[in-house]
């Protein structure tokens, strides 16, 4: 019967074949292991000398790291291994035997490690955090379509810039100018007058000079938008979502998490409600920790985020943003003109912020204010400012971005390992 790793234990005691490739292997004069992957899963094979015919103990032998194999075997039942099986081969057909692998059992650099991204994608942790990736995805529509949410799918090429001008990458659109889209918000907004509540999923693109292992150039964001939702409308939302996500890994992921050595008792804490704190209340903690290189006013970076996470198990909404930090289209505190009605989702243990969002402006008149004092083009912002003259409603949102997402629930150190293939400063390739 032909099947795939990830099916084997539907045939226990029985005789299989399975397309896989060698992922490493050791052998005896006696007995040989090949750790077989299929892309589905691992399991191990073994081929024990005197139980088989000699060409297929010597096919196993010789045969290179990364060949390609039809395998025949019996499923076993097997205790010792993660994966709960393993192959008794009885016959070995090699489709392509692979030449000199690059990528070794050995320890390699990064630099190394990133220049062969299209092979690295097959070891065993970077399967395991695409697997994850995977899964955050999938509970992602879930999430959403079960709170009645609609997918909508805002461009890539745009002609306006909702995050500010600074990072945006330009490109010609015939005779126009063009930039790839930051954020799907704005076009969001008006998917939200039509549909209610929406939410995107999609690449963006941020020419940041950023190196740190928190930023991509290209990075993809979940952007739900909401009408009639005021910003503690939009929390529960976000917190429920981050929640379901982490569980929903811990459910389906599990020989995943093990693979990358991942503590799971810290993301079985990750349930609803979130601590809140304001941006007032954060700037004074810090002054009580000792940072005194942040003034009310400042922006906080990676080390103050950082300690702010460590009081808590649980990821933490800063709120109340002055309104200087922060982009032209955030609704004003009504009781305090200097803050904004938003929030920043920071994660635990160093993984920095994972979510932005806010209440959005409303008001026509507000809002043509803010674009006029952020210098931006009434033409290119004309249809995004139209929308507060017909129904205008109150309405909020926020976007997740789900490389950050990744790398903390899997518990991988850099971005660069949660996305396939990522963009960087000064990576283009592969
Ligand atoms: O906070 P940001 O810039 O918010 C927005 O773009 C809003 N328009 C979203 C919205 O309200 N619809 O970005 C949102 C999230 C950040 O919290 C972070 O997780 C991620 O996107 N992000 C990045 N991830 C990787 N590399 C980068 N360079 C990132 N910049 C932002
Ligand atoms: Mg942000």
């Amino acid at each position: 019967m032909k099947t795939t790793i990830s099916e084997v234990y539907k045939y226990v005691e029985q005789e299989v074949k399975i397309g896989a490739w060698v992922a490493n292997k050791r052998s005896s004069g006696k007995i040989a292991f090949l750790q077989l992957r299929d892309g589905t899963g691992f399991i191990q094979g073994v081929i024990v000398k005197s139980e088989v015919p000699e060409e297929v103990f010597q096919a196993a032998k010789s045969v290179t790291q990364e060949s390609s194999l039809y395998v025949t075997g019996k499923i076993q039942k097997d205790e010792r291994s993660p994966f709960g099986f393993e192959l008794l081969v009885t016959g070995i057909e090699v489709i392509h035997a692979a030449v000199d692998y690059p990528i070794t059992p050995k320890e390699h650099g990064t630099e190394f490690l990133m220049d062969n991204r299209h092979l690295w994608l097959r070891s065993r942790r970077q399967h395991a955090v695409m697997k994850i990736r995977n899964e955050i995805i999938r509970a992602t529509y879930e999430f959403y379509n079960e709170q009645g949410f609609a997918k909508i799918d805002p461009p890539i090429l745009t002609g306006s810039a909702p995050e500010g001008t600074s990072e945006l990458f330009h490109t010609k659109y015939f005779d126009e100018d063009a930039y790839l889209s930051q954020s799907g918000q704005l076009y969001m907004e008006a998917a939200a007058m039509a549909l209610g509540k929406v939410f995107s999923f999609g690449p963006t693109f941020r020419a940041e000079k950023s190196k740190t292992r928190r930023h991509l150039i290209e990075f993809w964001m979940i952007e739900p938008e909401m009408a009639f939702y005021e910003h503690e409308d939009s929390l529960k939302v976000q917190e429920e979502y981050v929640s379901h996500i982490v569980q929903s890994v811990l459910k389906n992921c599990s020989l995943e998490l093990k693979t990358l050595g991942r503590d799971t008792s810290k993301l079985g804490k990750v349930k609803a409600p979130f601590p809140r704190i304001t941006y007032d209340e954060a700037v004074k903690f810090l002054h009580e920790q000792g940072f005194n290189d942040i003034e009310w006013g400042d922006d906080f970076g990676a080390p103050h985020e950082t300690a702010i996470a460590e009081s808590y198990d649980k990821p933490v909404f800063i709120t109340h943003y002055p309104t200087s930090l922060k982009p032209f289209y955030m609704q004003p505190d009504p009781n305090r003109e200097d803050v904004v009605l938003c929030a920043d989702l920071i994660a635990p243990e160093g993984y920095g912020e994972i979510i932005g969002g806010s209440e959005r402006i409303h008001d026509y008149d507000l809002l043509k204010q803010r674009l006029e004092e952020h210098n931006l083009d009434l033409d290119a912002y004309g249809w995004y400012l139209e929308l507060r003259q017909y129904g205008s409603v109150p309405h909020s949102g926020f976007g997740l971005g789900l490389e950050r997402t990744v790398a903390w629930i899997s518990g991988v150190e850099h971005v660069r390992e949660s996305i396939p293939f990522p963009r960087l400063l000064n990576r283009l390739y592969p």
